[in-house]
């Protein structure tokens, strides 16, 4: 698997965790007071809470539940119930590969050194989900699979598919900037709609 999109970046600001996901694999993506974004595995190593439920303190993710301190490389380095404890180096959360461009912060399972996918200059719109594999989604469009994105010719709109279940996906929606943000993300919900089967 190459590069995913798991968000836009106007909905994971400075300072802001949330969940996401990558099929079977969650996610919490957050990134730093400065503008850095990082996709961790979604479990703490103490309890296994979820870290995107947790807070961005400085440079680092705290969990919730126990308050345990993570820096940017994954390690734990604070444990609040034991603060003159240097935590040991094996206390550390999954990190993968992940980065921003074109408005979108896109992650790697499994460390590609692929090109990030070519947007053409396309804006950001929205990410909406919707009912239907990620695969099923690139069909409609008559791409092979997700990982080739769509881009449909009325709107000249370009779809970054996130596959999240067996029956379910995230489109993240990019446009020309002089396209129309309420027309593209009508366009959209529409076809949400034609694809789930439902009246729009
Ligand atoms: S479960 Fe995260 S600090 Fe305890």
């Amino acid at each position: 698997m190459n590069w995913v999109a798991v968000a836009l970046t106007e909905d994971v600001p400075p300072g802001v965790v949330i969940p996401s996901r990558i099929e079977d694999t969650d996610l919490a993506i957050w990134c730093t007071p400065s503008g850095r974004y990082h996709a961790w595995s979604d479990r703490c190593p103490h309890r296994g809470m979820r870290l995107s439920h947790g807070f961005v303190r400085g440079d680092t993710l705290a969990c919730i539940y126990h308050g345990w301190q993570y820096n940017e490389e994954g390690a734990c380095d604070y444990i609040p119930a034991h603060p003159k404890l240097t935590p040991p180096d094996t206390i550390c959360v999954p990190t993968y590969t992940c980065t921003e461009a074109g408005g979108v912060i896109w992650v790697s399972l499994n460390k590609t050194d692929s090109a990030l996918p070519a947007l053409g200059g396309r804006k950001p719109v929205r990410s909406l989900p919707i009912n239907l594999s990620a695969n099923d989604l690139a069909a409609h469009f008559g791409a092979e699979d997700y990982t080739t994105i769509a881009v449909v010719s009325d709107h000249d709109v370009l779809i970054a598919v996130q596959p999240c279940t067996d029956n379910a996906c995230m489109a993240h929606v990019l446009a020309s900037p002089d396209k129309d943000r309420t027309t593209v993300s009508r366009w959209l919900e529409d076809l949400r709609a034609t694809l789930e089967g439902m009246p729009s």
